[in-house]
């Protein structure tokens, strides 16, 4: 645990210095991005008809940046504004906020709370889904619609060419699992089609392959059984259930199940396409080693790491009645100090970090220059 705590103090110390190195020049000129709340930059609260009222347009939503809020599921910056950032291409739009008319150097199709699969899956498990939840399928459909609507110019056209660009495919918060599992799913269930999910993510890439794309990035799914969602969800009192962290290990074992799966897979795309880049980077160890740098030594049944900044009640702060963004739901002091923005989706200080750590070796990969 100590050395842990030592490793992660080391990758986040090295990603920090290099990532404020902002200035990288890389071989592609434009940004895509396909997931979930992590990378959402405005998306969801654009999908009529409930779009318009769902918590990130209300207070504390975006709190600590830009102090108001603005669609983003968190107190602040999403993932997504650093890894433009970091990659040089910062001028990027939520896909249903185009104004076909301007340039820009990367679309976001995410959605907070899409899945991999699409709503007959989950009726056929019986599963219920957000109203809001855009799977994979239609956020390919979005992708499709957007290379063909032409723009103004043939600089435009040129620039927003898939062969032009990097593709990054992020559902690394598994809501496909999450709603089962807190809908009382078994974890024997879920585990079963875990094997679905990569094979969409594995279909998508070869779709947009076809269509030209030559740089896939990957991220490996987060420790689900950490999400004060899934722990207030999933709560019992058998201590042998939770790990060092105090996370659900069977939920997180789902989730390795689920990484490891989807690295075999790409190991495997990588000599169906010799000539495409595909690479996976890891936000499992990521986030689990900014939970580790926050557990205080012996926080005993609870870890007061995995409470929500910005809720209400129970042991980790959450109570899906009375979300963030709820009548008289508050943020904590300083979200800054908290993994957890909403029991849902983390800080603008875990993206931060998050990213500083990846982006050397991802840059790296995608033969970005660090100028
Ligand atoms: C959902 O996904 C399944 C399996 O990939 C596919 O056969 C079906 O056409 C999709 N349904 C919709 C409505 O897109
Ligand atoms: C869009 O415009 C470009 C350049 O003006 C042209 O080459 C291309 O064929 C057009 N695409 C469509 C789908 O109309
Ligand atoms: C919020 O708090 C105020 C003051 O304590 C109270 O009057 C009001 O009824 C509360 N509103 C809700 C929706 O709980
Ligand atoms: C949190 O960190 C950001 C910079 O990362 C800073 O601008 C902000 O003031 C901090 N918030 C608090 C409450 O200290």
């Amino acid at each position: 645990m100590k050395s842990l705590k030592i490793i992660a103090y080391l990758l986040l110390i090295v990603g920090m210095g290099t990532a404020s190195a902002q200035n990288s020049k890389c071989p592609f000129q434009f940004l895509y991005r396909f997931g979930d709340g992590i990378s959402d930059i405005g998306n969801s609260v654009r999908v009529p008809p409930f779009g318009p009222l769902l918590p990130p347009t209300r207070d504390p939503y975006g709190v600590t940046f830009p102090g108001s809020p603005i669609g983003h599921w968190s107190d602040g910056c999403v993932e997504m504004d650093y890894v433009a950032e970091a990659v040089g291409l910062p001028n990027i739009v939520p896909y249903l906020a185009i104004d076909d008319s301007r340039s820009y150097d990367g679309v976001v199709f995410s959605v907070a709370g899409g899945t991999t699969l699409n709503a007959s899956f989950f009726e056929s498990m019986g599963v219920r889904i957000p109203p809001f939840d855009i799977p994979l399928d239609t956020q390919l459909t979005w992708f499709r619609t957007f290379l063909q609507s032409n723009s103004t110019s043939q600089t435009e056209y040129a620039k927003r060419q898939p062969s032009n660009s990097a593709i990054i495919f992020e559902f690394a918060q598994l809501n496909d699992i999450g709603y089962a599992l807190v809908q009382g799913k078994s974890i024997q269930e879920v585990t079963n089609y875990v094997s679905l999910l990569v094979e969409a993510l594995i279909n998508a890439a070869r779709e947009v392959i076809k269509l030209g794309a030559t740089r896939v990035v990957y991220t490996s799914a987060v420790p689900l059984g950490c999400n004060p969602y899934i722990l207030t969800a999933l709560a019992t009192d058998d201590a042998s259930a939770y790990d060092g962290l105090r996370c659900l290990k069977a939920v997180n074992n789902v989730a390795v199940k689920f990484n490891e799966n989807l690295l075999s897979s790409l190991l495997a795309l990588k000599k169906e396409f010799p000539t495409v880049s595909i690479y996976p980077t890891d936000y499992y160890a990521t986030v689990a080693g900014q939970i580790i740098l926050r557990t205080p030594l012996g926080s005993g049944r609870g870890n007061p790491a995995l409470r929500s900044c910005c809720g209400v009640g129970g042991r980790y702060n959450y109570d899906f009645k009375r979300l963030c963004g709820s009548p008289n739901v508050t943020a904590c002091p300083n979200p800054n100090n908290s993994i957890y923005w909403d029991g849902i989706h983390f800080t603008q200080q875990v993206y931060r970090n998050v990213v500083a750590i990846q982006i050397v070796p991802a840059l790296l990969l995608l033969q970005c220059r660090l100028i």
